[in-house]
């Protein structure tokens, strides 16, 4: 019988599943499966106050430290930054002891491209078979890309969206999404759908298209020479569910008209001195903690049996 805790609904279990994900990425054996490259830095999250009545969470509602990792989603090391892909923001609220409490993980993109785990499997699997050439020729060229979006209609809309930009331009420049639906819990008993957003407070920007001046793994220094001039900052947007909306499915976006509200700024600070331990702690997406629910959705369910698999091999 499936058991969204252990297989996905076609019976792959998560070793399999990065078994798979290794087979098309190439990984080296020390990096994540995917998000290879990344390093992790000090924050503060201040609190905007507006999500008080809808949580109990205390670390969201008082000043917290955090760390936040940014990463190059491709599994390769020396991924190239100037082509357009994914790019990740881990941010873990600490306790006072320096423990993770809660973790968002989160990437530029808007919608999931798929509704379940194998579907993501085989769009990993997609476009690595094409090797190197940018996204937009992998879909003109067809093959396995073109094979894969004529199975899952519920792809397009986001793949779509993703095809439409270039590449970000900075990791301060770039709005990260959660994607999958979650719960608030408030102290009176109250229950709240909701996703969360990571929105940059310089704005967003991509390149331009003449990326010839910029280095292969520009990233991560133009984010250390922009905190020598002070904090990057972030605004956690929370966007709330109504009763009705799915809370199953990450390839669903909910109404862009649902309210939106500013749960605080997670103030970037410096490059943590730890950055090579932390970069050995796994980022969960249901990591969470009281006044927070994880929702039906069983791609997020998936997600920590993946990344404890890779993060068993990575530092076997
Ligand atoms: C079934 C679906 C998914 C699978 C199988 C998967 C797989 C993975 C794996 C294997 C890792 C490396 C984990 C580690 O070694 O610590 C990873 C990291 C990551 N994934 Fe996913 N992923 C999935 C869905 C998602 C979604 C929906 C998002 C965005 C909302 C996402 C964003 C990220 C980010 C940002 C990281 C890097 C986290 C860090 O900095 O430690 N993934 N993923």
């Amino acid at each position: 019988m499936y058991d969204p805790r252990v297989t996905t609904p076609d019976g792959m279990t998560a070793e399999q599943a990065i078994n798979r994900i290794e087979a098309a990425g190439h990984p080296r054996p020390q990096d994540r499966r995917l998000h290879a490259r990344g390093a992790v830095y000090e924050a503060k999250f201040v609190p905007s106050g507006r999500i008080a009545h809808l949580t109990s969470a205390a670390h969201l509602t008082t000043e917290t430290s955090a760390v936040v990792r940014f990463s190059n989603g491709s599994p390769q090391y020396d991924a190239d930054d100037r082509a357009r892909g994914i790019r990740g923001m881990a941010v873990k609220f600490l306790d006072g002891e320096g423990n993770g409490v809660h973790d968002l993980v989160a990437a530029n993109f808007r919608v999931f491209p798929s509704s379940t785990p194998e579907g993501f499997v085989e769009l990993v699997e997609a476009l690595s078979a094409t090797g190197e050439a940018g996204l937009k020729e992998k879909l003109a060229g067809g093959g396995k890309l073109a094979g894969f979006l004529f199975q899952h209609k519920e792809s397009h809309a986001g793949i779509k969206a993703f095809v439409s930009r270039r590449a970000p331009a900075s990791f301060a420049t770039t709005r990260y999404d959660g994607l999958h639906a979650f719960h608030f819990t408030g102290a009176e008993g109250t229950r709240t759908a909701f996703r969360y957003r990571l929105v940059p407070q310089l704005g967003e920007a991509d390149l331009d298209a003449d990326t010839t001046k910029l280095e292969r793994g520009f990233l991560l220094p133009d984010l250390d020479r922009r905190l020598e001039g002070g904090p990057v900052s972030f605004t956690l947007v929370v966007q709330l569910g109504e009763p009705g909306d799915p809370t199953h499915d990450p390839s669903i976006a909910w109404p862009e008209h649902r309210p939106l509200l500013p749960a605080g700024e997670i103030r970037i600070e410096r490059l943590s001195p730890e950055s090579a331990d932390w970069e050995r702690q796994v980022f969960d997406p249901t990591r969470i903690t009281h006044g927070v629910e994880l929702s039906d959705d069983t791609v997020l369910a998936f997600r920590p049996l993946a990344y404890s698999v890779s993060a068993e091999r990575r530092l076997s």
